[in-house]
């Protein structure tokens, strides 16, 4: 059975998967990175990679990058979120591997994981955006991935939700991962707590009263706990998010909606928010058939999963 490695390189980890052609995922482990130091990040890759391969034969090797990837797949162009600048990821790895790599941006393996195996498997047509350290899109259309002319498709966590709003690392103002990402919900969540606001001492307490210590996942815990400041906050990027989600399909009318990444696993605290906002703003919205918004069935394994099929097909 011909299994290959999926890699998932994140803003702040890297995850490894065997990855079965049934999708099943044999082995995983997982490396810390540095988002500053990208040739810790390719180190980190091969050791991964090492350690997988010591226990498992594969065939071939699936890098998903949360980056610009170029049209000829071997370089990581740009990065909002990572200090990768005209990067050939590809050669890289290669150096430490024997057997072919392929290269795709996070987003689209994530897009083609869940379209192959998970939530968008019965779907020709299918939109997926993972909300994680940045907001990632992937788009399948007629049963393919939409890479567009230079490789650098389905970037809609750069459309602009807001005139002249929060900066972002792509170096405009008021993109949607301003708004709908765990590092907008960080930021959200310390300023409430900066503030001085008693309403954030649930949340503070559990930082042991750093505001620093306040992350995403910890807001997603203390909402999982019942705290409503962090239900509330949680709910919050739940609207933009179907406020997003109801423009994107404006634009493309896809079968279904599948969202992933970390902030995800906050399950219905996220997306119940989504949805409502979703068929409140959705245009001709009682007057036309439309895509649900569902959570990724591969959970944030969706990412290297897909890279790893990927890496299976080409
Ligand atoms: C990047 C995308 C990436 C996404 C998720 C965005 O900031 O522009 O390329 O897919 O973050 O990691
Ligand atoms: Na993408
Ligand atoms: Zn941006």
């Amino acid at each position: 059975m011909s299994s290959t490695i999926g890699v998932d390189i994140g803003g702040t980890k890297i995850a490894f998967g065997v990855v079965t052609p049934d999708g099943e995922v044999l082995a995983r482990t997982r490396r810390e990175t540095t988002p500053s130091r990208p040739d810790e990040i390719v180190g980190a890759v091969a050791d991964g990679i090492a350690e997988l391969r010591s226990s498992h034969d594969v065939v071939a090797v699936g890098v998903a990058a949360a980056g610009y990837i170029d049209s000829g797949r071997s370089m990581v162009m740009f990065a909002p979120n990572l200090a990768w600048r005209d990067n050939p990821i590809k050669a890289q790895v290669e150096e430490h591997v024997d057997v072919p790599v392929v290269i795709e941006n996070d987003a689209n393996a994530a897009a083609w994981g869940e379209f192959q195996y998970g939530a968008a498997r019965d779907f020709d047509d299918m939109l997926m955006l993972t909300v994680g350290t940045g907001l990632g899109g992937g788009l399948v259309i007629n049963r393919r991935l939409v890479r567009g002319a230079h490789g650098v498709a389905a970037e809609f966590g750069h459309a602009r939700a807001v005139p002249d709003g929060h900066r972002c690392g792509c170096g405009n103002r008021g993109c949607w991962e301003q708004y709908v990402s765990g590092t907008a919900l960080t930021r959200e969540a310390r300023e409430m707590a900066e503030s001085g606001s008693p309403l954030a001492n649930g949340i503070l307490a559990r930082a042991d009263g750093k505001v620093k210590r306040i992350t995403g996942p910890l807001v997603t815990a203390a909402a999982q706990d019942g705290d409503p400041i962090a239900v509330e906050l949680l709910a919050d990027q739940g609207r933009q998010l179907g406020t997003a989600v109801a423009s994107f399909v404006a634009l493309l009318d896809p079968g279904v909606v599948v969202i992933g990444g970390g902030v995800s696993e906050a399950g219905d605290l996220l997306i119940g928010p989504a949805r409502a906002a979703y068929a409140h703003e959705l245009t001709g919205r009682g007057f036309r058939p439309s895509a649900d918004i569902v959570l990724a069935e591969l959970g944030n394994e969706a990412g290297l999963v897909g890279a790893a099929d990927l890496a299976r097909s080409e």
